[in-house]
């Protein structure tokens, strides 16, 4: 038998009709496909870093709790009290760990669509039915929509990310509670953009007792540490601590996380300049003929582009060696759109220019 015959019976259908998740190599160009912080750290900062790693032993497990660091994020994060934390390999371990914890036969998990795309491949790899709504045309959620899906599908999870990736809005608060209120199952307000956003569910939490909130430091710049964190009642975190895998933070990130948390400032100047250049690289986009930005909550821009023109425009970027998202193929709303990671201020001037000459 063939190793292709051998794959066709023994991988499930729906994992083999997937295509694996693509992450294009940015080679030498500016890297505003990510939303990454583009900022290094000072260099006595990165000195204090690597003076602290040589205390760390890589011949013993590490904590397997993460104890240190949980306390440490309960307060950067403003955690409420009587309120529990459980840490990911990033934020998209812990979708993987809720849906694993919840699925079964007929188990759905539903979100708003477009929407952070993990909601439902995670759904998929879970073997979980995964239940889409449409946003509105103006990016807000189609409350009666989403209101009659709850009701038909009866989902275990909800998924609502507050700012929406890639959209960059927040939905109405009003709307948000509405589900929670109405959804049989858990609500995960997921706060990846929390940095860059005005507004948060983490003080709902003890309003709601279906409520989880989730948060990331990937968008505050640590993105090459891969720590998410999902905040709620102790008695759901404990349920679903059960899933997962043993030291699942590693010893390098725990020790790397804790030291700059306890240098927390250098990251909140670097999101505070990232918000101010996120107004000036909106205008620059309005002022383009043909593009219209839609605002945005995070630390990236969605636009569009005069109908039919994205990819040729995508195409124009990568040529001058600016990488950024392309979402037209993604269709429905979001057809003839792209999406930008603020960068420095020098990136967002090189995109800008190499836009002018794309069109
Ligand atoms: C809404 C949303 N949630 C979660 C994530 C994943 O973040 P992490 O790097 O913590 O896995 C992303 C990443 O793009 C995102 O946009």
């Amino acid at each position: 038998m063939t190793i292709e015959h051998k794959i066709r019976q023994l991988i499930r259908p729906e994992i083999q009709a997937l295509s694996a998740y693509h992450v294009p190599d940015p080679g030498d160009a500016i890297k505003l496909d990510a939303m990454e912080n583009p900022y290094p750290w000072p260099a006595p900062l990165v000195d204090a870093w690597l003076e602290r790693l040589r205390e760390v032993s890589l011949n013993r497990y590490p904590d397997p709790a993460a104890q240190r660091l949980r306390e440490r994020l309960r307060g950067t994060m403003q955690v409420p009290a009587g309120m529990d934390v459980l840490l990911g390999n990033g934020s998209d371990e812990l979708i993987q760990m809720l849906a694993l914890a919840v699925a079964g036969p007929g188990r759905a998990v539903l979100a708003p669509e477009p929407s952070f795309v993990m909601y439902r491949l995670i759904a998929e790899f879970a073997g979980m039915d995964y239940v889409g709504v449409p946003l509105a045309a103006d990016f807000s959620l189609d409350l009666a929509a989403m209101l009659a899906a709850i009701g038909e599908h009866q989902p275990a999870l909800v998924f609502l990310a507050y700012p929406n990736n890639p959209t960059g809005n927040l939905f109405a608060i009003d709307d948000v509670r509405a589900i929670i209120e109405a959804a049989p199952g858990l609500v995960i307000v997921d706060e990846a953009y929390a940095a860059f956003a005005s507004d948060s569910f983490m003080s709902a939490l003890g309003e709601y007792d279906n409520l989880l909130v989730m948060r990331t430091v990937s968008k505050m710049g640590l993105a090459g540490l891969r720590l998410g964190l999902l905040a709620g009642a102790p008695a759901w975190l404990q349920e679903i601590d059960k899933v997962r895998l043993p030291y699942n933070i590693n010893v390098l990130t725990q020790v790397s996380a804790e030291f700059v948390l306890d240098n927390r400032e250098v990251l909140d100047l670097q999101t505070a300049d990232i918000r101010r250049d996120r107004g000036i690289l909106f205008d620059a986009l309005a002022a383009i003929e043909g593009i219209e930005p839609y605002p945005s909550e995070a630390n990236f821009i969605l636009f569009k582009t005069s109908a039919g023109k994205a990819d040729a425009v995508f195409e124009g970027l990568k040529a001058r060696k600016v990488l950024i998202k392309n979402l037209n193929k993604a269709g429905g709303a979001l057809t003839d759109c792209l999406r930008v990671t603020v960068g420095t201020p020098e990136e967002n001037l090189a995109f800008i220019e190499a836009m002018k000459e794309s069109l």
